[in-house]
């Protein structure tokens, strides 16, 4: 390689219906339990990789900014997965830029670690496989084998490398659900996912939550094939309320919501009493994940405006897969 060699991608974050939150082996990433998601059409992540001969270490950019230190020796780790695959040294510049705010709740390593490995490999001439890029992703951030396959997305647990990827169930186009994401913080988590997933298996209930989910997934998944809103609300919501239960009596426990998610979970409550059927979801963060069929998103949208504790919100629908983009090309959803 004596020229730089350069690839650009775009990949959307992805809410998780069934969520994943702790690891059977940590440095691989491998998941307790299933997880089911969601692209979101309007949180995706674009990444140039430049392999440059020129270069003496790798170097990160996001959102304009240069970054060293944890945040550039994970990328570092990523590349090295490529590098090693492709059988090169050389070094690389990663450019990235987000459409929302990273640390809040939207999962910006999900699409930050789909967007830099499918960029990586093409930058490295590799073409793998949906299901290899899905494992390769994942070593980066869990959530980011999800972000690879279009649309509704599975990830398996599984104990083995190989074995553990995502794939879709259904494409984006079988249900138009609507995940209107109300940003009441734009605070950096004190506790990243990777130290999350850690500290939750050290919680008494812990094993409940596991041994709970293939009833959970069973549900949720039938529900989302049904396009079933009735069941799948419920459901959902009270998977991520276990979610936070866990992360809750963790070791060391992991408070994510700030008053104003607490605010609007008890108006979400509010709102389904008053005849309008919206549900919640919350990631490792306190934003809140507001879903709900197409044809109520208008009267949701109204109802978000009025609350002074809603900054701004994000109007996802269920999104693509991960692509290979020209550089600089427009982020379309
Ligand atoms: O991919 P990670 O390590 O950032 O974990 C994400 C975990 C949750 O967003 C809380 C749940 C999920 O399944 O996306």
């Amino acid at each position: 390689m004596n020229r730089p060699a350069e690839a650009s991608a775009l990949a959307h974050s992805n809410i998780a219906f069934v969520k994943y939150w702790g690891n059977l082996v940590g440095d691989l990433r491998l998941p307790y339990n299933d997880s089911l998601s969601m692209n979101l059409s309007a949180a995706h992540t674009t990444t140039t990789v430049s392999f440059d001969p020129a270069l003496a270490s790798d170097h990160l950019s996001i959102d304009g900014n240069a970054h060293i230190g944890p945040a550039l020796a994970r990328v570092s780790r990523q590349l090295d997965l490529v590098r090693e695959r492709a059988g090169i040294q050389t070094r690389a510049s990663v450019a990235s830029a987000n459409s929302f705010p990273m640390g809040t709740g939207i999962a910006s390593s999900a699409s930050a670690f789909a967007a830099l490995t499918l960029a990586a490999c093409a930058a490295a001439g590799l073409s793998p496989s949906e299901r290899e890029l899905s494992c390769l992703a994942r070593r980066g951030s869990g959530s980011a084998a999800r972000s690879i396959p279009g649309g509704f997305v599975t990830w398996r647990a599984a104990a083995e490398d190989a074995e553990s990827y995502a794939e879709t169930v259904a494409p984006a186009e079988h249900w138009d659900l609507r995940d209107i994401v109300a940003i009441v913080s734009r605070q950096h988590k004190q506790l990243g996912s990777t130290g999350g997933h850690d500290a939750a298996t050290r919680s008494p209930f812990f094993a409940a939550r596991i041994a709970h989910s293939p009833d959970d997934y069973q549900a949720i998944h039938q529900a989302l094939m049904d396009r079933d809103m009735a069941r799948f609300g419920p459901a959902v919501e009270r998977e991520a309320i276990a979610l936070h239960a866990i992360a809750m009596t963790g070791d060391p426990p992991a408070l994510y919501w700030s008053p104003e998610t607490l605010a609007l979970l008890h108006q979400v409550r509010a709102w389904r009493d008053a005849g309008l059927p919206v549900w919640f979801t919350l990631d490792a963060g306190p934003n809140v994940h507001l879903l709900c069929e197409a044809r109520h998103a208008d009267q949701l949208e109204t109802e978000l405006r009025r609350l002074d504790m809603v900054e701004t919100y994000l109007h996802n629908r269920a999104a693509g897969p991960a692509r290979l983009i020209q550089p600089d090309a427009p982020a379309a959803s």
